[in-house]
């Protein structure tokens, strides 16, 4: 069952500047016919012209909804792909702009430029209510650059702004960390519910506090294992970067994928979490095969043979951890504990999962795989909140600001 704890406001959990500045709530801004310039994260996966995956095009409908019934005109502007500042034809947020428009039930302007005297026209010309989507803010070389005549240029298309990408604000881009500096400015509901969710982690959680990392890559998580290492009482270690550490501590991990050239890195985790009194936990047997593919036969086992690799952690280790995992009241989960998306290495993702959605705790997923993971066992509305943002979430609970908030903070 989900945990009810009531969630603090985005101010009260809003990181304080030393210069005392507040952030802007979004019922501050003045919207009654004005045009609100949004931030949002359609950077979602396409198939030709169609989008395949629209979840973060409906996390932005609360949004837009909002808006609209104040009386503002909704520009919105978002990123797709990495095109290196160059236009490209596969990367345009045309069929996100269709979409958006059966989604709404309403007509939706595509502007075809991202800025410009032309699409300045159409943000004037846009109905009370009405919505518009400009061209992939990426397709210019100056928003990722962070240019201030860009940020200038893209402010013209409104009186206000609004973020609402939190999956992006750990980017210091014109769009994210400029435009907010040159209009009033707010975070939109998404950013509101992440900042909240995630500010709690941070500010005051229910003790046993307990992380779970899985993935690929122990090097990648670094700065935030260390972060977390400083707040968690139980972390919880599986995926493949699980290997990386038993191998740094001796255990055979025969043909297991590991970053050999980490070992001391993943020693160096170890110590500062033993230094710190959390307690880490290690898978104790895994799910092998002889090859990384979907159709290679599973073997579960407490110790890897030279021959075999790991694709998933064991049910003992599902078992221990349950015992441990049932005790916490707050859990923060981030990246997969094998092979999940192959039936075969999906027990333990799968496992974890549910025993997530039955705790009554906190539970917060953090973005990314695990996010995709816990939609695709049915379970992500039984957890408390499940990031849309991978990189931000992390770099949110690693740093407590990202560039994106301080900006809203500034004016
Ligand atoms: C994401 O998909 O994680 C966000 O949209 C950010 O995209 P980026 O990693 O290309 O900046």
């Amino acid at each position: 069952m989900m945990n009810t704890r009531r969630m603090a406001t985005l101010e009260a959990l809003l990181p304080r500047p030393a210069d005392g500045g507040d952030p802007a709530a979004v019922d501050a801004l003045p919207l009654d016919g004005k045009r609100a310039l949004v931030r949002v994260d359609f950077n979602v996966p396409l198939q030709g012209e169609v989008v395949r995956d629209d979840t973060r095009i409906r996390g932005a409908l609360p949004t837009i909804a909002w808006l609209r019934e104040r009386g503002a005109k909704v520009v919105l502007c978002s990123h797709l792909g990495r095109p290196k500042g160059k236009r490209a034809a596969e990367l345009s947020l045309l069929p996100v702009a269709s979409r958006l428009a059966e989604l709404l039930g309403e007509e939706v302007t595509f502007a075809h430029e991202t800025v410009g005297d032309e699409v300045v026209r159409l943000t004037r010309e846009l109905a009370p209510r009405g919505v518009m989507l400009v061209e992939n803010l990426r397709f210019d070389p100056r928003e990722q650059a962070g240019d201030e005549v860009f940020a200038r240029e893209l402010a013209a298309l409104g009186d206000v702004y609004v973020d609402d990408a939190f999956g992006c604000m750990h980017r210091p881009d014109a769009s994210i960390a400029g435009v907010p500096k040159l209009l009033p400015a707010a975070g939109g509901l998404l950013v509101e519910k992440e900042v909240n969710a995630l500010g709690l982690l941070l500010a005051r959680p229910d003790r046993p506090y307990a992380a779970i990392l899985g993935g690929a890559k122990v090097s990648d998580k670094i700065g935030v294992i260390e972060a977390l290492a400083r707040r968690v009482d139980h972390l919880f270690i599986g995926g493949a970067m699980a290997y990386t550490v038993l191998a740094a501590l001796g255990h055979p991990v025969g043909a297991s994928k590991i970053e050999a050239d980490k070992l001391d890195v993943a020693k160096s985790v170890l110590d500062s979490c033993a230094a710190k009194g959390v307690k880490v936990h290690l898978p104790i047997d895994h799910v092998v095969a002889a090859s990384f593919s979907e159709r290679a036969r599973p073997e579960v086992v407490d110790a890897i043979e030279p021959d075999r690799m790991g694709l998933d952690i064991g049910p003992k280790t599902v078992a221990a951890w349950s015992e441990v995992l049932s005790t916490c009241k707050t859990v923060v989960w981030n990246g997969p504990m094998g092979v999940f998306e192959w039936a075969s290495f999906a027990g333990g993702t799968r496992a974890i999962a549910e025993l997530l959605a039955a705790s009554g705790g906190f539970v917060v997923i953090g973005g990314g795989d695990s996010a995709a993971a816990v939609a695709r066992f049915g379970l992500a509305d039984r957890m408390s909140h499940v990031s849309t943002g991978g990189g931000a979430a992390l770099e949110f609970l690693e740093l407590g600001d990202l560039p994106g908030i301080a900006a809203l903070r500034r004016r």
